[in-house]
């Protein structure tokens, strides 16, 4: 159990938690979060978005009944958090570039701090949030609003690519990381997937993901893949 030191709206639907407690983990990994009792609602999955020396700090966007009631949750309140799970980022060296698309920018703070001189694409289809505590950590940070950060983004630029965002945001920097390829580029392309999780351990399959060898599990397997194994269907 941690304990509540603020739970701050943002903006429309989107909350920043601070949990105290001795927690950690690597860029790109989640805890699975619960403010409730056993029944009927299962822990919610949220990446990490921050680590500092009295706690954790996640990004969350109120999109149901679990993330409504972490909504509510008031400073001094105990809070239920497992893990971390999941892969995570890769450890890499070279030029990089993050790339986030709205709540998507959730994990990539971390990533900012832990990697020094990255470069930061931050995309929103209205207000944005949290920009500025990318400034201190990104070597260049780019915000759009409205339009498509992808565009902004050269990744023959770059020797890694980490990019969370929505599904068609993701494809989308599958199809470029697969043009630069042609092009000669030897960009490795990372994606975080946001699928939908239940038990955030592997037994469910609930978060299932299409790739060129089979399913695989994102809460175990990933979040995050490499864009040339992941099969989109739509
Ligand atoms: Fe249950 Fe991934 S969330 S297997």
């Amino acid at each position: 159990m941690g304990t509540v030191i603020s739970n701050e709206r943002l903006t429309d639907g989107v909350y920043h938690l601070n949990v105290e407690g001795d927690y950690g983990g690597r860029i790109g990994q989640f805890y699975m979060l619960r403010a409730w009792g056993a029944y009927p609602i299962l822990s919610r999955p949220v990446s990490i978005h921050a680590v500092n020396d009295n706690g954790i700090e996640f990004l969350y966007h109120v999109v149901g009944e679990g993330t409504e009631l972490l909504s509510r949750l008031e400073q001094g309140d105990a809070i239920g958090l497992e893990g971390p799970f999941g892969n995570g980022f890769p450890e890499v060296e070279g030029r990089v570039a993050l790339v986030g698309g709205g709540i998507g920018i959730a994990p990539l703070l971390y990533c900012a701090r832990e990697l020094p001189n990255c470069d930061v694409y931050l995309g929103f289809s209205r207000e944005p949030f949290r920009t500025e505590e990318f400034r201190s950590h990104a070597a260049k940070l780019t915000v759009d609003v409205g339009g498509l950060i992808l565009d902004s983004v050269d990744f023959s630029e770059y020797d890694h690519v980490f990019v969370c965002g929505p599904h068609p945001m993701l494809k989308a920097a599958q199809l470029k990381g697969i043009s630069a390829e042609s092009a000669g580029s030897k960009t490795n392309v990372y994606l975080s997937l946001e699928n939908r999780m239940a038990c955030g351990i592997g037994a469910c399959l609930v978060c299932s993901v299409s790739c060129r060898d089979g399913q695989r599990k994102a809460c175990t397997d990933g979040p995050v893949f490499l864009a040339e194994e992941v099969l989109f269907h739509d």
